[in-house]
């Protein structure tokens, strides 16, 4: 059975490791090898993800089956007025499309409704297959955007959204 659980600021190792090793599966074919270690540091570096948990409110769940930890996502109640906004959500490439992805998106919602926010949002690689997750899960583009990462690299991201009840 799969169970979602909050992480705590020990579950770094854990984080860094799913993350690590699903960026790579992910992100090489639509990313240089520079983009995704420069990214992975500065996203995931303990520096970083202390920040995210304990300054920037960023909420983080972790996924495992049978004590095997498989994914996990991090998001911000009220990023603005009523709206919860996903950071993260990566499920390691052996254990997709078992619907783990779609449980801890199920918590996140349930979260941002218990808060009365009754909008997620999210950016997400304009050639990233998980848009297809998203549109599947209810999600629309509603706009696209390109972030400026420093170094000469670029997020080139649509923007998704969805209504929640
Ligand atoms: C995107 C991701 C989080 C989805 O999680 P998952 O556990 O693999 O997806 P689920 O098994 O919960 O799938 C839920 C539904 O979405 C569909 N789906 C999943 N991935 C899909 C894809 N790439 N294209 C189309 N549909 C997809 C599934 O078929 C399923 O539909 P069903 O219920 O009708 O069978 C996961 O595949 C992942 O971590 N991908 C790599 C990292 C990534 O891109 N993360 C998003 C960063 S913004």
């Amino acid at each position: 059975m799969i169970e979602v659980r909050k992480a705590s600021l020990d579950d770094y190792p854990v984080i860094q490791g799913i993350a690590h090793n699903t960026w790579q599966h992910t992100y090489l074919p639509i990313l240089s090898q520079g983009q995704v270690d420069y990214m992975l540091d500065m996203m995931y570096s303990a520096e970083a993800y202390r920040e995210q948990v304990s300054e920037k409110g960023h909420h983080f769940l972790l996924a495992s089956e049978s004590d095997a930890f498989l994914g996990f996502a991090s998001y911000e109640l009220n990023y603005s007025p009523e709206i919860t906004k996903i950071h993260k959500l990566y499920v390691l490439p052996e254990a997709q499309g078992k619907g783990i992805g779609q449980k801890l998106l199920a918590v996140i919602e349930n979260e941002a409704s218990k808060n009365t926010n009754d909008k997620i949002v999210l950016n997400v690689n304009r050639y990233n297959k998980a848009v297809n997750f998203y549109q599947k899960s209810g999600f629309i583009k509603i706009g696209e955007e390109d972030i400026n990462i420093g170094n000469g690299y670029l997020m080139e991201d649509f923007i998704m959204q969805k209504f929640i009840k």
